[in-house]
Parts: structure tokens; C-alpha cells; sequence
């Protein structure tokens, strides 16, 4: 018998306020910043993203999406002994925003009338930018072949809207808030089971700067811009030769062929960037997950999100191949191969 990590639910959460494009182009007049409808939609595919309100946090998204994702497994907080959290925008610099998230859950849990909530079990996060919620799938899914795990809430969740430079309009039209969970379960199969397949992720630190919020905290103050920054041509060119390869790694090991991939669930960064990866790995559109048009970049929550909404949806089903990959600041980028 072979232990697989199954993805039992899935979960997702976008915050209220969304903004079109056309409310970015008035945003930005303010600041006597030229953009448009057409620009960003034609360069990027994106016609609207959702901010959270200035009170919402990262773990606040993240709670709404966990709690959503806890639901569609039929599992209570009590049931989960492992908690990851990709972010990039963590609501403090510690504690962790799994510890907080966690403990939101165990108080929501101990409103409804249960007796106890997650408190107790691991929970920290993982910081790889946009390919967070595959390193974080990827650390759960071994932790759960392992035996330290046999129930885990792996998230994204992100407020990028708080790191952004609303005088740099190359950059700021490009993100959005949200969060998105899985719950990943162990099961027991004789041979290829449903989960998690082969997964694989890597790092490069030679690119760092070219995708970056460079800002510290240091004697009280914060040193060094806050603001993200990106060399956007350079990661267009480095983003699809990575993803190709990523791809095509974690379906070999899975034993699988291209050919075998029901679904490609890209990191949601530019539509032109998932269409090329697509054309290389020869599959066609309309087997690729696309909600960049609605909800931005949301960085690492950008995969559970679209998951979440291609298993809503019905799309994606039980016993298909989903191919998950991502790429981000680092750099860093991977992809999983999974069984629904
Ligand atoms: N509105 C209007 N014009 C703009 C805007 C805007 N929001 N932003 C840039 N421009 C202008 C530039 O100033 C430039 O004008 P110029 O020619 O007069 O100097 C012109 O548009 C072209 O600028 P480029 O940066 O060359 O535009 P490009 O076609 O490369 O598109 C983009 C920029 C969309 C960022 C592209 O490089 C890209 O998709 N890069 C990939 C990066 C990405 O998607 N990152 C997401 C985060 S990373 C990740 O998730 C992996």
C-alpha cells in the first residue's frame, strides 16, 4: 500500500471591493499617471482585481477560504493536524500567519459549539512569492508521506494591494488580493492512486532582483522601499522557459505524458504568459484554468483560487489530471501533478 496526499475539498475567498480597469485608470488620473482599458488588457488579459479593506489581513482572507475549503471536505478544524500558508504579504513579521490563521479557525470552530478547533498542531509559513502554494503543497504532500500529517489546510492567501506602487503604473494594474485552500488528506492506494503524483520545485537566487519588494524593518523603521518592483520583460522572458520545464518534469515523474493532462492550472500572473507556456507544452486553451481576467495577480493565492473555481464550476472532476505550476520572485518555480 502506497500513502497519497488527496486534495479532499477546495476553498477560495476574494475580497468585496473589486476594481475594474477602469477604476485603476481613474485611481492613477489622480495621481497624473496615464493607463487604460485597452493597455492592460491587451498586455496583461486583466479586467479587474479585488482589494481587501485596509482592516483585512492576510490571515483574514485566508480564514474565509479555509473555512470554505473545510466545508467541501466535510472536516472540522479539529480534524486538521497541519496548516501551511504561502504569503508574501504575512500579516506581521511574527508570528507566523498560519499560527494566526489557526487560531482564528479554532475560535470560529469553538463558536459553532465544537469542542475543540486546531489548536496544537503545526502550522507555519512558506515564502516562494508566486510559487508559494506549490512549495507549500509540495512540504504538506511530503509531510503527509511521511506519516507527520494526515490532514492539512494548505493555503495562498495575499493582500498584495498593501506592497504595491501606485505611481508605478507598470506594476500596480497587475495585482490583486485573495486566498485560496486546499485540504490535502492521506490515503492508502495499492498502485496509482488519486493525489498528489510527482510535484517538484527549485530556486534560483541569481534573479532575485528582478522581481522584488527590497524593503526591511530595521531599528523601528522601515529601510529600503516597501514597494514591489519588477523588470517585467525579463521576467516574461525567464517565466516560460521555467514553467515549460517544470511542467514537463513533474508529468514524467508522474509516470504521465503530456497527453495525459486533463487540465493546466497556471500561476495566474499574465494571460500572455500562460497562453505561451500552453502553446509549448502543446496543450490547447481550452484545457487551461484562466481568472486572471477577474481577479488579477493574486501571487500565491492565484492556484487554489483558480482551482477552487474550476472545481466549483465543474470543470474540473473527480479522477482527472491537474497539472499545477508556478513561478515567481526568487526565483523561484515548480510544478504538481495531481489526481483529483
Ligand atoms: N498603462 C499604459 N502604458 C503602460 C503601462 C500601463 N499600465 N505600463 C507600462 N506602460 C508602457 C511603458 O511605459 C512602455 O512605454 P514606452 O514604450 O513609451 O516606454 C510601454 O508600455 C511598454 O512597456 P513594457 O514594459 O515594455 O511592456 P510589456 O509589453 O513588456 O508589458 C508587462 C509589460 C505586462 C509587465 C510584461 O512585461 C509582462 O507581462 N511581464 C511579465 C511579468 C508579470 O506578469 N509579472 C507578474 C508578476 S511575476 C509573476 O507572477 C511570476
Amino acid at each position: 500500500m502506497k500513502v497519497y496526499a488527496r486534495i479532499t475539498g477546495t476553498g477560495s475567498y476574494l475580497p468585496e471591493q473589486r476594481l475594474t480597469n477602469q477604476d485603476m485608470v481613474e485611481r492613477l488620473a489622480a495621481r497624473n499617471i496615464e493607463t487604460s482599458d485597452d493597455w492592460i488588457v491587451e498586455r496583461t488579459g486583466i479586467r479587474s482585481r479585488h482589494f481587501a479593506h485596509p482592516d483585512s489581513s492576510s490571515s483574514d482572507l485566508a480564514f474565509q477560504a479555509c473555512r470554505r475549503a473545510l466545508a467541501a471536505a466535510g472536516r472540522k478544524a479539529a480534524d486538521v493536524d497541519l496548516i501551511v500558508v504561502a504569503t508574501s504579504t504575512p500579516d506581521m513579521v511574527f508570528p507566523s500567519t498560519a499560527s494566526i490563521l489557526q487560531h482564528k479557525l479554532t475560535l470560529a470552530a469553538l463558536a459553532d459549539g465544537e469542542e475543540r478547533g486546531a489548536a496544537g498542531c503545526p502550522a507555519f509559513d512558506v515564502q516562494a512569492v508566486c510559487t508559494g502554494f506549490i512549495y507549500a503543497l509540495t512540504v504538506a504532500d511530503a509531510m503527509i508521506k511521511t506519516g507527520a500529517a494526515r490532514c492539512a489546510l494548505v493555503v495562498g492567501a495575499e493582500v498584495f494591494s498593501r506592497i504595491l506602487d501606485f505611481n508605478d503604473r507598470t506594476t500596480c494594474v497587475l495585482f490583486g488580493d485573495g486566498a485560496g485552500a486546499v485540504v490535502l488528506e492521506a490515503t492508502e492506494h495499492e498502485g496509482h492512486g488519486s493525489g498528489i503524483l510527482a510535484a517538484e520545485i527549485h530556486a534560483d537566487g541569481k534573479h532575485r532582483e528582478i522581481l522584488c519588494t527590497p524593503g526591511t524593518v530595521s531599528g523601528g523603521q522601515v529601510l529600503g522601499d516597501p514597494t514591489l518592483k519588477m523588470d517585467g520583460p525579463a521576467v516574461f522572458k525567464l517565466a516560460v522557459g521555467l514553467l515549460d520545464a517544470a511542467a514537463r518534469g513533474a508529468v514524467e515523474k508522474a509516470g504521465l505524458t503530456l497527453d495525459d493532462v486533463d487540465w493546466l492550472v497556471p500561476h495566474q500572473a499574465n494571460i500572455r504568459i500562460m497562453q505561451s507556456t500552453a502553446k509549448k507544452l502543446k496543450l490547447t486553451d481550452d484545457r487551461v484554468i484562466v481568472t486572471v481576467h477577474d481577479h488579477g495577480n493574486t501571487s500565491a493565492a492565484s492556484i487554489p483560487l483558480a482551482l477552487d473555481q474550476a472545481v466549483h464550476d465543474g470543470r474540473i472532476q473527480q479522477g482527472q489530471n491537474v497539472l499545477l505550476e508556478g513561478v515567481g520572485g526568487g526565483f523561484t518555480w515548480g510544478a504538481v501533478m495531481v489526481r483529483m
